[in-house]
């Protein structure tokens, strides 16, 4: 059985990551929006893969005996400066979830509900990689000044990417 508590704060992490699902899918609507395609693409695979780390945990709580609750999901911001504010934001966010995701793995430790600490490493290493591909996609978008034939061909680049459900 799931620790009332720990439930509490995986239910609250499920609705964080429909959150993120959401906002990406703003953001994917404002870059069709703004012609560059491939980051609408780009985007609209990172918002599916949101949504399949919400579902990760909803089943994990339902697999432990626990209670779903969900909750009301915010209006995510509609519009941006421009490409690399979008990828500004998007780190910033990322970097929020690590945060939540850490304090989740100290509650479980504290307590000593070692299926969630196991459980959680997944999430602990999914945004180490999230992280990085952003960063790095952030950083050639600033190495082009967010424009031109730089941001033409970082647009195409974006069109390749597909969202792969991991197994689990
Ligand atoms: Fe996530
Ligand atoms: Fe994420």
């Amino acid at each position: 059985m799931l620790p009332k508590q720990i439930a509490e704060a995986l239910n609250k992490q499920i609705n964080a990551e429909f959150a993120s699902a959401y906002l990406y899918l703003s953001m994917s609507a404002y870059l069709n929006e703004v012609s560059l395609v491939g980051f609408a693409n780009w985007m609209r695979a990172q918002y599916e893969e949101e949504v399949f780390h919400a579902m990760k945990m909803y089943d994990y709580v339902l697999e432990r005996g626990g209670t779903i609750k969900l909750d009301a999901v915010a209006a995510p911001q509609q519009s941006w400066k421009d490409i690399i504010e979008v990828f500004e934001a998007v780190l910033h966010h990322e970097q929020e979830i690590t945060h939540s995701i850490n304090r989740l793995v100290s509650l479980a430790i504290a307590e000593q509900d070692h299926a969630t600490v196991n459980f959680l490493q997944w999430f602990v290493d999914e945004q180490v990689e999230e992280e990085a591909s952003v960063s790095e996609l952030l950083a050639q978008l600033k190495l082009v000044g967010g424009q031109g034939s730089g941001l033409f061909m970082l647009d195409r680049e974006a069109a390749q990417r597909k969202f792969i459900q991991p197994q689990v």
